[in-house]
């Protein structure tokens, strides 16, 4: 096991195009770090300058205490999974699982003793004489993922590994890696486009826009606490909203009604900006008719038109479209593009009790709770509400828990 520490590296492929810009992160032994962002931001580029099958142009990259830049792959000792695994079709599952072993040339004693104990891990004990042809999606996942932690690697490296299984396997698999990777407390470095594997699979997430890393911190911390426009909007489903607004004293003029800043801090942040764009999540709005009145105090209520309702069962969406300056409109729907985001981004979603008897067509009393909306600058993108300390505090108050649950689940060593 090994960290892995990333400085300030940079990749330009042949047309001078910075895929990855200036990336400086430290993944620590025997963490799980999740890399996410749009589709092109370079996650698979830097994920293959980690495992060596891409040059780095410019940067240290680090596995340990070596500087691995200028060592082939083979020679870092790292395990990668693809996204587009192959299983090689005419061998069997437990030849498939012993492939890195054989080309390591280790004894068959060995290799019996590791694969076993492999296929127990994975559950696949049963399946170990079948060929990748009868076994299903998730079976074939797992023995990728088995030949992948057969050998004693430093580190291991996954390219979005669930993205081509159906919802209900991927929520499988996730449980399962997630475990594994506690049993064996491994360092890892975990690709993905899923908002749940992202929030639920790792100690930290880092996020990426265009090469750039934006932030890193435990998936509470990116939630709660962003640190700007881009990140607000890319972690959460459904996303952050955002409203124009114009500033007068601590009161905001947003195209859903007035209300009032969040505090006297947030008035200072904002400073003389005219502009800002409040940033909501979809649960800080509540119908107002089920608010108590001591919690109506902390929050405003606005008059807005309902255009579409989903009741879900366990919560109601309400889409409220609005009118937006040109301006505004036109970077938010630019924001919205880049997020992948399918969502009008002149429409807020909210999201209610599913009590709530808002109905679509009509007028709604909604309270929206002031204390938790966050304030972006339009020019930057820069969260001027985000709470430094607090943030700190979300990522630290993650990291006992990991770390106990991998010292009680002591690796078993093959
Ligand atoms: N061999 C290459 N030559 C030139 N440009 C490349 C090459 N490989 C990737 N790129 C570019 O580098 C950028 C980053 O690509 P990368 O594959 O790392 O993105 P990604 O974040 O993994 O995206 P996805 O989520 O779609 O897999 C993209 O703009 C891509 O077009
Ligand atoms: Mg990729």
């Amino acid at each position: 096991m090994a960290a892995i520490t990333m400085k300030n590296i940079v990749k330009r492929y042949g047309d001078g195009f910075p895929a990855v810009n200036d990336v400086s992160l430290d993944v620590r032994d025997g963490e799980f770090m999740i890399l996410v962002g749009p589709s092109g931001c370079g996650k698979s580029t830097l994920l293959r300058m980690i495992v060596g099958l891409e040059d780095i142009t410019s940067g240290e990259m680090l596995i340990g205490e070596r500087i691995v830049n200028r060592i082939a792959p083979r020679e870092r000792n790292l395990s990668m999974v693809f996204q587009n695994y192959a299983l090689y079709p005419h061998l069997t599952v437990y030849e498939n699982i012993a492939f890195p072993l054989r080309l390591a040339k280790r004894p068959d004693e060995e290799v019996r003793r590791r694969v076993t104990e492999t296929a127990g891990l994975l559950e696949l004990t049963e399946h170990l004489d079948r060929k990748p042809s009868n076994l299903s999606g998730g079976q074939r996942q797992r023995v990728a993922m088995g030949r992948a932690i057969v050998r004693q690697a430093d580190a291991f490296l996954f390219d979005e590994p669930l993205s081509n299984l159906d919802a209900k396997l991927r929520g499988q698999m996730r449980t399962e890696i997630s475990r594994l990777q506690r049993r064996l407390g491994v360092t890892t470095v975990y690709v993905t486009h899923d908002q749940t594997e992202a929030m639920t699979l790792g100690d930290r997430v880092a996020v990426l826009r265009k090469g750039v890393l934006q932030q890193v911190g435990s998936p509470r911390e990116l939630y709660e606490q962003p640190v700007n426009l881009f990140v607000a909007g890319f972690i959460g489903s459904p996303s952050m909203n955002f409203l124009p607004a114009s500033v007068d004293g601590t009161s905001l003029s947003t195209p859903l009604g007035r209300f009032e800043m969040p505090g006297e801090q947030a008035a200072a942040a904002v400073g003389d900006r005219g502009v800002v764009l409040v940033g909501v999540r979809p649960e800080h709005f509540e119908d107002a008719s089920l608010v108590s009145e001591d919690k109506r105090a902390r929050g405003s209520i606005v008059q807005v038109p309902v255009d579409v309702t989903e009741w879900l069962g366990n919560e109601l969406y309400a889409y409220v479209p609005y009118e937006a300056p040109a301006d505004l409109a036109a970077q938010l729907r630019e924001l919205s593009r880049e997020l992948d985001s399918d969502q009008l981004r002149t429409q807020a979603v909210v999201s209610l009790d599913a009590s709530s008897l808002i109905a679509e067509g009509t007028e709604a009393a909604l309270w929206i709770d002031t204390s938790r909306i966050h304030l972006f600058d339009p020019a930057t993108g820069e969260n001027l509400t985000r709470d430094e300390d607090h943030a700190a505090r979300l990522t630290r108050a993650a990291e006992p828990s990991r770390a106990a649950q991998r010292s009680t689940q002591q690796p078993t060593e093959p």
